[in-house]
């Protein structure tokens, strides 16, 4: 904080110094060593009036693949003998979150008050910071986490990207393999293009289910229902276009009819019996 209050404003003095610059006569000049000093003890005796302290002012996280979430703790405390009130907390973007003691912040003479920043780290790979401002009426105090995300393999990515939006599949890149080998099948030719390429793949993720073992009764309605609309909340598509998937009606009929007699029911239909009179 210190550090950072002397930098700007010797960065905006020798700014200002050097847009004068011409209009400066030689023994002005000469005069230089003398401002630098002065500016040096103008900005330590700046930072006498520092009221708040940090434990810290660089963090760094090191994510654990996979992880959604960087939550670091700061903790500050008011070094002056009267109460300071914190006018704004600005993360340096949406994805970053400050969770403070209270609204307003009142921080009393000597007392430590933790300040928990977390930081939204979906589709965020490799290293990046992000800042924290965190402003009273004298200061400016500027928080920085340096955060480290480990780079999942192609398939890692792909199911980050459809944990996001599950259509991601008929999107894009995705498309050459998920969407366009299905372009003007049906029946069995549809499902070995568009299905087993998730459902039956040699290394089957452990969140797509054999379909050859559903804990569900499946019928006609199951499948349709199963097809058109997917399942919203995991990475299962929704096939129809309506809702946003690539077959059309006929095309989903075909499956319907196909997977029906592929893969019959392992349990009886389950017969909601009629409210008694
Ligand atoms: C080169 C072909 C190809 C491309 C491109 C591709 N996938 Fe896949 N995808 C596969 C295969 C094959 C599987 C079956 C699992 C395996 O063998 O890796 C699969 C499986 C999946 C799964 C099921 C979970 C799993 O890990 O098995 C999801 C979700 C998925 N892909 C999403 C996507 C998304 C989103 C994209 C685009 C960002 C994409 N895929 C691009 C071939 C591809
Ligand atoms: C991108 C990979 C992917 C593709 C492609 C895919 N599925 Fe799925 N499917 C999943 C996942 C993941 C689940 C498990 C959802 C869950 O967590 O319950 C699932 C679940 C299902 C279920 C069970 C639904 C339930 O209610 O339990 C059925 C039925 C199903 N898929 C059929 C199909 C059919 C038919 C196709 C081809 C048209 C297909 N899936 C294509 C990933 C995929």
């Amino acid at each position: 904080m210190f550090l950072l209050r002397t930098v700007g404003s010797t960065d905006s003095w020798c700014l200002s110094m050097f847009s004068e610059f011409p209009k400066l006569n030689f023994r002005f000049v000469r005069l230089g060593p003398f401002l630098i000093a002065g500016l040096i003890f103008l900005s330590s005796f700046n930072s006498l009036f520092a009221q708040l302290q940090w434990d810290s002012l660089t963090k760094k996280y090191e994510a654990k693949p996979g992880e959604t979430n960087a939550v670091v703790m700061f903790h500050v405390t008011n070094i002056s003998n009267v109460p300071i009130v914190v006018e704004a907390v600005r993360p340096s973007c949406h994805c970053t979150v400050a969770k403070v003691p209270a609204q307003p912040w009142r921080i009393g003479p000597g007392e430590v008050n933790p300040m928990e920043v977390t930081i939204e780290l979906t589709l965020k790979w490799g290293a990046f910071s992000k800042t924290i401002s965190v402003e009273t009426k004298n200061e400016t105090n500027l928080l920085t986490v340096i955060v480290t995300v480990p780079e999942p393999d192609a398939r890692g990515k792909n199911r980050v990207v459809a944990f996001t939006d599950r259509q991601a599949v008929f999107k894009g890149d995705c498309a050459s393999c998920h969407l366009k080998p299905a372009i003007g099948k049906t029946g069995e030719d549809l499902y070995r293009s568009i299905c087993a390429i998730c459902h039956e793949a040699e290394r089957r993720a452990e969140m797509v289910p054999d379909l050859a073992q559903l804990k569900v009764p499946t019928d006609s309605k199951f499948w349709e229902q199963s097809l058109r609309i997917g399942k919203p909340g995991t990475l299962m598509p929704a096939f129809s276009k309506p809702f946003g998937g690539p077959l059309t009606r006929d095309q989903i009929q075909s499956l319907v009819f196909y997977l029906t007699g592929r893969f019959p029911s392992r349990f009886p239909a389950v017969s909601i019996p009629s409210p008694a009179r």
